[in-house]
């Protein structure tokens, strides 16, 4: 029998210590700065705030509108340069390495050992939240990039499913196009042009070349055939979205979905937090399917705890961060955020059947060496690296250039950047 994705590490002598593990209670204050502005992620930092403010703490909101976090990652470079930097910061992967070797972080190493995260998280996020050996971030939860989200009254109107390969996807996007219907619900920022690319490169060439391309950055892998027909499939994209694409926001391509506006949007587990806070239920007003590809993109947000001054604040980092491992905190967040818990031990009983859908292809991809880091929600490579991406895809999704010369662009510029 397989065993559980987030039961796959944790030992039963773990399951025992368990029992014993204490959490911080105290007051403290925290500045927190997060980019989660839309419907669902207000409610779901909602739950974090109101949790600490019960404990007694003081909680500061500096929330930066801009989904996928780049404008949060611009204030936030200007608060430390300024030598002020917010208390706790959601930002993930790489980007906490960074901001480690720059020595703008603290440690939660006194709480994390007390607590015993290393037995709670899967080793592989464990490891992205320390530095030196010592947890400098908590995690909050586990998203997942490979998402189709369909409108499952349109898709009746041309008598099709969610499609299951690219193949598929054209056909129906035609079918659709042909009955007067948006096939694509998209925002043009490049972020949400590189979720979709990511999730076509998947689609199109696998794990194993997803990893290779957009991970370990590859230069056969990028200066490829397969990557060629990535950006093939990229053009036919960019034919199924409507006119208005441009600029939006990636919640308002949700509603696009939501209100019968377009077929499908290609969008991160997120999206779900936006359904289910406009009252709506998996599997009955909306469709939640794997994208083709029978892998598993990672997403995982974290708070990264940053150098600050005065007990009040270091007391309210400890708090916070005792906070976000608790079971209790990461269920109620994770109902509202749309992703699963980050912890291995908690149920998954009060979820729905996306989470549940997330929770065994994750399970999957792990057994099957599947389980791959998102480039595109800085999970996989550096921030400069990542920009390269973005740009490269936004230019090639906004203009005509053709797929070869979009390949020998990026070709170009990651080598540039590496
Ligand atoms: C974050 C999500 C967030 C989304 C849209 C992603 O990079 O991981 O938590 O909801 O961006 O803002």
């Amino acid at each position: 029998m397989m065993r559980s994705a987030r039961g796959f590490l944790l030992s039963a002598g773990v399951a025992m210590m368990l029992a014993g593990t204490s959490h911080v209670h105290a007051g403290g204050t925290v500045e927190v700065l997060h980019w989660w502005t839309s419907g669902g992620e207000a409610r779901a930092v909602g739950e974090l705030k109101q949790s600490f403010e019960d404990q007694g703490g003081t909680w500061i909101d500096s929330p930066i509108a801009g989904g996928g976090g780049d404008a949060a990652m611009t204030a936030l470079r200007a608060r430390v340069v300024a030598g002020n930097p917010p208390t706790a910061v959601q930002l993930k992967g790489p980007g906490i390495q960074e901001w480690a070797v720059e020595g703008a972080v603290a440690d939660v190493e006194d709480v994390a050992a007390a607590e015993g995260w290393d037995d709670v998280l899967p080793p592989a996020l464990a490891e992205i939240m320390k530095f030196d050996g010592k947890y400098v971030a908590a995690p909050v939860n586990i998203h997942r990039v490979d998402w189709i989200w369909a409108n499952p009254e349109l898709l009746a109107q041309v008598d099709a499913d969610v499609p299951t390969s690219w193949d598929e996807f054209n056909t129906t996007a035609e079918k659709l196009m042909e009955a007067g219907i948006t096939p694509l619900a998209h925002g043009g920022q490049p972020w949400q042009d590189a979720t979709v690319f990511e999730v076509v490169a998947l689609g199109l060439g696998g794990a194993d070349f997803f990893r290779a391309a957009l991970v370990e950055l590859d230069m056969d892998a990028l200066n490829s055939d397969t990557m060629i027909q990535v950006f093939d499939q990229m053009r036919k994209m960019r034919s199924y979205v409507d006119p208005g694409f441009s600029g939006r926001d990636w919640n308002l391509a949700t509603s696009m979905v939501m209100n019968g506006e377009a077929a499908f949007q290609i969008m991160g587990d997120w999206a779900k937090g936006e359904f289910l806070a406009g009252g709506k239920v998996p599997g009955e007003d909306f469709l939640c399917a794997p994208a083709p590809g029978n892998a598993f993109i990672l997403n995982s947000d974290s708070f990264v705890m940053f150098n600050v001054r005065g007990d009040d604040r270091i007391e309210g980092q400890q708090v916070l961060a005792s906070l976000i491992m608790s079971p209790e905190f990461q269920e109620t967040f994770n109902l509202a955020k749309g992703s699963i818990p980050a912890r291995v031990d908690v149920s998954l009983d009060a979820f729905d059947i996306c989470a549940q859908r997330s929770h065994d292809d994750l399970t999957a991809a792990i057994a099957a060496d599947t389980l791959v880091p998102s480039m595109a929600h800085e999970m996989a490579v550096s921030r400069s690296v990542r920009g390269e991406f973005l740009d490269v895809v936004t230019e090639h999704f906004n203009s005509d250039m053709s797929s070869q010369e979009a390949v020998d662009r990026l070709v170009a510029a990651i080598q540039r950047a590496m």
